[in-house]
């Protein structure tokens, strides 16, 4: 299927295929999966359960390998890079916001946010981690420990540590999937100006029609493929298409 983007994509994959075990047990998580994401843009991943929406972006990310295919982050081949680079190129250009949140329990919001900075032995620019901190509204938290937070909390950590290293490129699993409607719009919102107000690149799984109505562009995976890309979302479209997808998944 082709699409009208004219930018280039920020990362994506061409002829992933990604199979997890082997023999008898062996699944195809990812079936001959072709998706850019343009830069600059905010593009949601729909599918039902079991599509290989998380295994889609952690490969895109680099954070798995794919079986056969590529997978590319801005003119990077991904499986050009040694461990050592590929760990350099996540550092410096890609946040990941996880599907669970997976903050470190003993640190503090303070800490795990700039966790990915302290890692890698720089401080990053402590005007963005300032600003970031009030943009996700954790001013009053920042010495508090994980436990201590509401799931909303704990998922605006997980955002605002996505974007301490001023990445170029985020990607977020399931982001809204733990919180109320509103401490959802908070994140999404977030993301969206992080698009809008900064020209980043923005890519979201959400089960979450609403959800998935802020973004530009959604693309629509079943069963390990592509199965379609929607511009311009809105919430009772994208219902309308994983109805449809839904139906021809069940068994009848
Ligand atoms: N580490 C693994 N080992 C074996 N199979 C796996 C592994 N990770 C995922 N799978 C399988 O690959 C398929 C795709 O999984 P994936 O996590 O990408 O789905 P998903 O679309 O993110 O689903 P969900 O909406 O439930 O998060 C599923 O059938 C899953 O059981
Ligand atoms: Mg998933």
């Amino acid at each position: 299927m082709t699409t009208l983007t004219t930018t280039r994509p920020a990362a994506g994959v061409t002829g992933a295929v990604k199979v997890y075990g082997s023999g008898d047990t062996a699944v195809r998580a990812l079936d001959g999966v072709s998706v850019g994401f343009p830069a600059g843009r905010f593009t949601a991943i729909m599918g039902p359960s079991g599509s290989g929406k998380s295994t889609l972006m952690h490969c895109a990310a680099g954070l798995d390998t794919l079986s056969s295919g590529t997978a590319f982050i801005g003119d990077t081949e991904l499986s050009t890079l040694d461990d050592r680079r590929l760990t350099l190129l996540r550092r410096d250009h890609v946040g990941f916001v996880f599907q669970a949140f997976n903050l470190i329990p003993t640190l503090t919001v303070a800490e795990n946010i700039t966790l990915p900075l302290d890692l890698a032995g720089t401080k990053g620019s402590p005007e963005w981690i300032d600003a970031l901190i009030d943009v996700v509204g954790l001013r009053d938290r920042l010495h508090h420990r994980p436990a201590e937070l509401s799931g909303g909390q704990q998922q605006r950590v997980a955002v605002a540590r996505a974007f301490a290293g001023r990445p170029d490129i985020v990607f977020a699993d399931e982001p809204t999937g733990n919180l109320d409607s509103r401490a959802g719009a908070e994140v999404l919102d977030l993301l969206g100006d992080a698009v809008r107000r900064t020209n980043r690149t923005v890519v979201m799984v959400t089960h979450d029609p609403v959800a998935a109505a802020h973004a530009d562009e959604v693309v629509f995976l079943a069963d390990g493929r592509l199965v379609d890309r929607m511009q311009a979302p809105t919430a009772d479209k994208v219902l309308d298409r994983m109805k449809a997808l839904d139906t021809k998944g069940a068994p009848s």
